[in-house]
C-alpha cells in the first residue's frame, strides 16, 4: 500500500514538473543581481535580459538585492520557490568565495541548480589619480612605503573584487584596508573622486574611465593583453608574473527547478551569448566569451566545484573578519 502511494505520489511530482514546464514561462522572470546597479554584474546580467526576454517571450527583469558580499541577493533565490521565475546572477566571488567566508544558511553547490557558464574577464589594478604611480612596480613600491594601508575598495567581503584584493596582498606581501562598497559602481565614484586609492576590479568595469584617463590602470590580471585595453600592459609584462585572476560569471535556480526549465533558461541564455549584437556589447566591455563546450548546465556546475577546490584554500588562509 505504501509503495503504491509513494510512486503515485512519484508520479503526481513528476507530472506537475512536467506541466509547470510545458507553461514555462507564464509571468515576468527576476534575474537577482546581488550588487548594486551599474556595475559589472548588473551590466552583463541587463545586456542577457534584454536578450533572453526575445527568446522566451516574457518581460526579464533584473532586481539588485544587495549586501554581505552579495551572499544576500543569492539568498533569497536559494529560498525562492523552485519555478524558474528567480534567477540568481553570480560569479566566482558570490558562488565560491562566500562560501569560505561567511556562514551561510544555505550550500552553495546543493542549494542552487547551475543553469549557464556566461562570460570573464580579467582583473585590472586601478587607482585615484591622486596615487603618485605612474606603473604597477612604483604603485607596488608605494603601497609598501605608505605608514597606514592603503584603502582599497571593494564589493563587500567575499566579492569578486575583495578576493583580488586578497590575491593582490598576498602576491606583493602589502596590506591593504578594504572598504566594502554594494557593488564596484559605487566603488568606482569614490576612487574617481580621489575616496579611496586603489581597487582591483573587473576589467568591464574600470575600462571606460580608464580610457577617459579619469583613473590610472597599471595591469590586467591575465597572461595576454586585453584586446579591448590593448595598451595596458599584463602583469606579468609589469612585474608581477604569474598574478593571474579571471572573473567568471554564471545563471543559477534554486534546487529543485524542473530540468525541463533549467533547459528552457539554458536554451534562451546560450541564444543571448550566440547573438552578434550581444557579443559586440560584451567585447567592448572586455568580457571573453565562454568556450561553447561550456555551456550546459553540468558545465557550469563542474566549474564551480574545481574553483571552490582552487580558491577556498587562499581564502581561508587569510582568515577574513567580518566587521
Ligand atoms: C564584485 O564582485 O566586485 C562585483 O562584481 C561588483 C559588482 O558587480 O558591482
Amino acid at each position: 500500500m505504501r509503495k503504491t502511494v509513494l510512486l503515485a505520489l512519484g508520479a503526481l511530482l513528476a507530472f506537475c514538473g512536467s506541466a509547470l514546464a510545458d507553461n514555462f514561462p507564464s509571468r515576468p522572470i527576476t534575474i537577482v543581481v546581488p550588487f548594486a546597479a551599474g556595475g559589472p554584474s548588473d551590466a552583463m546580467a541587463r545586456i542577457l535580459a534584454e536578450r533572453m526576454k526575445l527568446t522566451l517571450g516574457r518581460t526579464v527583469l533584473v532586481e539588485n538585492i544587495t549586501g554581505a558580499g552579495g551572499s544576500i541577493g543569492v539568498g533569497r533565490v536559494v529560498h525562492a520557490a523552485p519555478d524558474g521565475y528567480t534567477i540568481s546572477f553570480g560569479h566566482l566571488g558570490t558562488h565560491v568565495a562566500n562560501g569560505a567566508i561567511y556562514k551561510l544558511d544555505y550550500d552553495l553547490v546543493t542549494d542552487l541548480e547551475p543553469v549557464v557558464l556566461l562570460p570573464s574577464n580579467p582583473m585590472i589594478i586601478v587607482s585615484s589619480k591622486a596615487v603618485p604611480a605612474k606603473t604597477l612596480k612604483e604603485l607596488i613600491a608605494w603601497l609598501k612605503a605608505r605608514p597606514e594601508p592603503a584603502a582599497a575598495g571593494t564589493a563587500g567581503a567575499g566579492s569578486g573584487s575583495h578576493i583580488a584584493g586578497l590575491y593582490f596582498e598576498k602576491a606583493t606581501g602589502i596590506k591593504l584596508q578594504f572598504v566594502p562598497y554594494r557593488g564596484t559602481a559605487p566603488a568606482l565614484n569614490d576612487l574617481m573622486a580621489g575616496q579611496i586609492d586603489l581597487i582591483v576590479d573587473q576589467l568591464s568595469n574600470s575600462i571606460n574611465q580608464v580610457r577617459a584617463g579619469t583613473i590610472r590602470g597599471y595591469a590586467v590580471t591575465d597572461d595576454k593583453r586585453a584586446a579591448s585595453a590593448p595598451d595596458i600592459p599584463t602583469t606579468d609584462e609589469a612585474g608581477l608574473s604569474g598574478f593571474h585572476m579571471t572573473l567568471w560569471s554564471g545563471l543559477w535556480v534554486p534546487k529543485g527547478t524542473p530540468k525541463e526549465v533549467v533547459a528552457k533558461l539554458n536554451a534562451a541564455a546560450v541564444e543571448a551569448l550566440n547573438d552578434p549584437q550581444v557579443q559586440q556589447r560584451f567585447a567592448s566591455l572586455g568580457l571573453q566569451m565562454p568556450p561553447a563546450d561550456k555551456l550546459t548546465p553540468q558545465a557550469l556546475g563542474d566549474w564551480q566545484k574545481a574553483e571552490i577546490v582552487k580558491w577556498w584554500p587562499m581564502i581561508k588562509a587569510a582568515h577574513v573578519t567580518l566587521d
